[in-house]
Parts: structure tokens; C-alpha cells; sequence
């Protein structure tokens, strides 16, 4: 990175970002799953120019993170029981919301569409500066359109040292995937995307409240054009080096199968996924940034036999590998 690239993307402090998202521009900040990029929810500037630092389609709908419930509920006009025991039970924390928005809701935040994703991050430096704020702010992770989100302060410092972007550095990531986002439609409830707060956690929760409810499995989400909800897009989180997933038995051939795939005298690199899940995800978008930086490498690869569990925090994780991977062999 250049010296005047590194002065144009600066490391700020809360109290400097509150004035700097005030004005409308966006800043960098770190949550629990992974870095954001905020802007004020009011500030129609700030949220436009979430889109073009990110290069990201409009159609893509962004999360409203929020200090407390009741900035939750001043955001939509349906804040059931169900929402009461979820927020209770899971925020602050990795689980978003999708409900039906108010009208004073930006259609530019929700994509046109009547829900908005609404979350309480579960980090003290964004929950000191929402606090500071008193009004909510959208972001989506800090990384350009479909590449690998940011886990550490150094991811994002490179993906928009050309761009001009303030960080507020919270350390590194203790979830390391994004949030499960649930649509609640009434008592019928859908996971459009899986996280470290399982399905089998909410169905807990809900049921030692004794609330009804639906719970869908994850299916495809579309929205009223027919249009695929947007994080459930095949190609997502793709790191700078082509990933391929090996479902097959190990031996040694395996790597040179792979290696000829890609072409002679590429050199592949492991990703590793710890036995623990939680610890596993956090990792996983580190080693992703880690090994595409390294010059000597053409390509990453990680082992996932057939047998192996794809329950719990599992879900999530298999979920990102498919759709950050290349290959799947
Ligand atoms: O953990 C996270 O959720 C991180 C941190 C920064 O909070 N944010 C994040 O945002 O991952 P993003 O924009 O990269 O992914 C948000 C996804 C969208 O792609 C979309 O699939 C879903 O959340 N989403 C948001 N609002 C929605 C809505 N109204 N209906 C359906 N899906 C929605
Ligand atoms: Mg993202």
C-alpha cells in the first residue's frame, strides 16, 4: 500500500466516525461476525455511497443495525411476541431480522422490498457508537460486491485502500461469518441465510416461551419480481485466489489432480477448518484473505469429506465454502 493511499483510508476513533456519518459519508466499523460499512439510515448520501465504494447492485438489500429494541420497533410495523423473544434471547448477537418495514424506511436500504433486516451487534465499539448516534445505521459487510468479508481491520484497509474510507479498528472478528438472517412473516418463520445462531437455537428459544410458530427450512427467498434474495446468491464471499472444495477420499494424487486442473506450476495452500465450529468460523474469511495475499500460491483448497456434519454452526460454515468455492471436486 502506498503512503498516500494509507493517509486517504484512515483509522479513526467513535467520536470522529459519529462526525463523519453525521455528515454522510461512510465509515468502516468492526461487529462481532464481521466489519460493516455504515452509513446513517437517514443520510440518503451516506447509503448511496455504501453502494458505489462496495460496487454493489442496488437490488441488494442492506442489514439496519440498531442499539436497543425500541429502535428496532420504531423500524417496523409488526414487532410480535415472537420478535420480543427472539431479540430477547439473541441480541445483542448474530441474528438478524427481517420484518415488515414502515414506510419511512428507505426503499434504497431495503431494495423496494416491504421488509427490512434489522440486527443489535453484539460489539461494544459499534454499540458505543449507535449509542452516541441515538439513530440507526445500515451497513453491509466492508468488502467489495461477492468478494470474502472482512474479519480483521487489515482486510479492510486493503480492499478500499483506494477509496476514501475511515476504520474504527474493534480488533479481530470473535464470530467470523456474517449473521443468520430470519424472515419472521407472522408465526411462519424462515432462515434465508445461516449463521452461528442456529435454527435449532431459535426453535429452543420459542418453544420455552411457549409461543406457536412455522418454522420453513432454508429455501430460496424471492421477492415480489421473482428475484432471488440476494444473499442467497450462488457466487459470494469468493477469495482473491480460486477455492476448491475436495469432497473426495485423500490420497496422493488428490493434490495433483487439483493442481492440474488449474494449470502446471500452481501451488495450492490448505484452508484448514478447526474440529470446533464456532472456532472453525472464525477463522475461515482470515485464511481466506491470508492465503490469496501470498504471491507464491495459485490456489486454496479444503477438505470436506461427504460424511463429514453439516448440522448447527456446520450449515453456515458449508454454506460459505460452496459459495465462495470455484470447484467443488
Ligand atoms: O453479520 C452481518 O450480517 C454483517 C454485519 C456487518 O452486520 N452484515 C452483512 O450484510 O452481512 P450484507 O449486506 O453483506 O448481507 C446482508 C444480506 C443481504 O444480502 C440479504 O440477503 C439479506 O441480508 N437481507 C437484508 N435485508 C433483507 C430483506 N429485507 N429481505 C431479505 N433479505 C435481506
Ligand atoms: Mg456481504
Amino acid at each position: 500500500m502506498s503512503e498516500s493511499r494509507e493517509i486517504i483510508l484512515s483509522q479513526i476513533k467513535v467520536q470522529e466516525a459519529v462526525e463523519r456519518l453525521r455528515v454522510g459519508e461512510v465509515v468502516a466499523i468492526p461487529t462481532e461476525t464481521v466489519y460493516g460499512l455504515a452509513a446513517l439510515i437517514s443520510s440518503p448520501k451516506g447509503i448511496e455511497r455504501i453502494f458505489s465504494v462496495k460496487r454493489r447492485p442496488f437490488f441488494d438489500p442492506l442489514i439496519v443495525h440498531v442499539s436497543d429494541k425500541q429502535q428496532a420497533r420504531e423500524l417496523t410495523t409488526s414487532w410480535t411476541p415472537i420478535c420480543e423473544v427472539l431479540a430477547n434471547h439473541f441480541w445483542p448477537g448474530s441474528l438478524t431480522l427481517v420484518l415488515p418495514k414502515r414506510a419511512e424506511v428507505s426503499d434504497l436500504i431495503t431494495s423496494g422490498l416491504p421488509t427490512v433486516g434489522i440486527r443489535m451487534p453484539n460489539h461494544p465499539v459499534a454499540l458505543e457508537l449507535l449509542k452516541e448516534l441515538g439513530e440507526p445505521v445500515a451497513a453491509p459487510s466492508a468488502n467489495l460486491f461477492k468478494k470474502t468479508s472482512p474479519t480483521q481491520v487489515k482486510h479492510v484497509l486493503r480492499e478500499f485502500q483506494n477509496e476514501d474510507v475511515s476504520v474504527i479498528d474493534g480488533g479481530d472478528c470473535k464470530v467470523g461469518i456474517e449473521s443468520t438472517v430470519l424472515a419472521v412473516n407472522g408465526s411462519q418463520l424462515n432462515v434465508l441465510r445461516p449463521g452461528s445462531v442456529t435454527g435449532e437455537q431459535i426453535k429452543e428459544a420459542l418453544e420455552k416461551a411457549g409461543l406457536s410458530f412455522g418454522f420453513m427450512s432454508l429455501q430460496k427467498h424471492e421477492n415480489e419480481n421473482g428475484v432471488q434474495s440476494p444473499g442467497q446468491m450462488e457466487d459470494h464471499y469468493m477469495p482473491k485466489k480460486p477455492l476448491i472444495i475436495w469432497t473426495q477420499s485423500w490420497d496422493k494424487n488428490s493434490l495433483k489432480f487439483m493442481t492440474d486442473k488449474l494449470g502446471e506450476n500452481t501451488k495450492g495452500v490448505e484452508l484448514k477448518l478447526l474440529s470446533d465450529p464456532l472456532l472453525a468460523a472464525r477463522n475461515l474469511y482470515s485464511q481466506m484473505h491470508e492465503h490469496s495475499m501470498r504471491e507464491d500460491i495459485g490456489f486454496i483448497y479444503c477438505l470436506w469429506p461427504e460424511s463429514k456434519n453439516k448440522d448447527g454452526v456446520w450449515t453456515a460454515i458449508w454454506d460459505r465454502l460452496k459459495k465462495s468455492s470455484s470447484y467443488c471436486l
